[in-house]
């Protein structure tokens, strides 16, 4: 009996020590969502608003709001190339902040279409 006591009063400390130390939630990248994006969720509205003008058929540029088109760029590692190293698409300046790390993020994470 004694020992029971004993061990739901270590067990209750150890659990709010745990509670003090977790703290505030803090959003990683000042609120910008890097976490299983989706193509149709968060991609395709990017493109659409940056790329699509241009990039909308298999004869001009390849039609970016086909998944296989952009997902195939994506695996070559070229809509990175031009998007995040060369950084001359679009041509009217380059993407940057929560859209930039987005692309980025969805690209590492093998570009899924979910
Ligand atoms: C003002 C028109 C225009 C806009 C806007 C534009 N592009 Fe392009 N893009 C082009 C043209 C023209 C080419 C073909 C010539 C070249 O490769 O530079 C091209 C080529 C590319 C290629 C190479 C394709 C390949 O098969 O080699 C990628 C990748 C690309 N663009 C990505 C993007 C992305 C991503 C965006 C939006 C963030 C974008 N582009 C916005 C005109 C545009």
């Amino acid at each position: 009996m004694k020992l029971i006591l004993t061990l739901t009063l270590l067990t209750t400390l150890l659990i709010s020590c745990a509670k003090n130390e977790a703290g505030p939630f803090v959003e990683p990248n000042n609120g910008c969502d890097t976490t299983d994006l989706s193509f149709n969720v968060e991609i395709a509205p990017i493109l659409q608003q940056n790329c699509v003008s241009c990039h909308n058929s298999p004869q001009n540029n390849g039609d970016f709001t086909d998944y296989t088109t952009v997902k195939a760029l994506a695996d070559s590692g070229i809509l990175w190339q031009r998007v995040g190293v060369q950084k001359d698409m679009p041509p009217t300046g380059p993407l940057v902040g929560c859209t930039l790390e987005q692309i980025e993020a969805w690209i590492n994470s093998g570009a899924p279409e979910n």
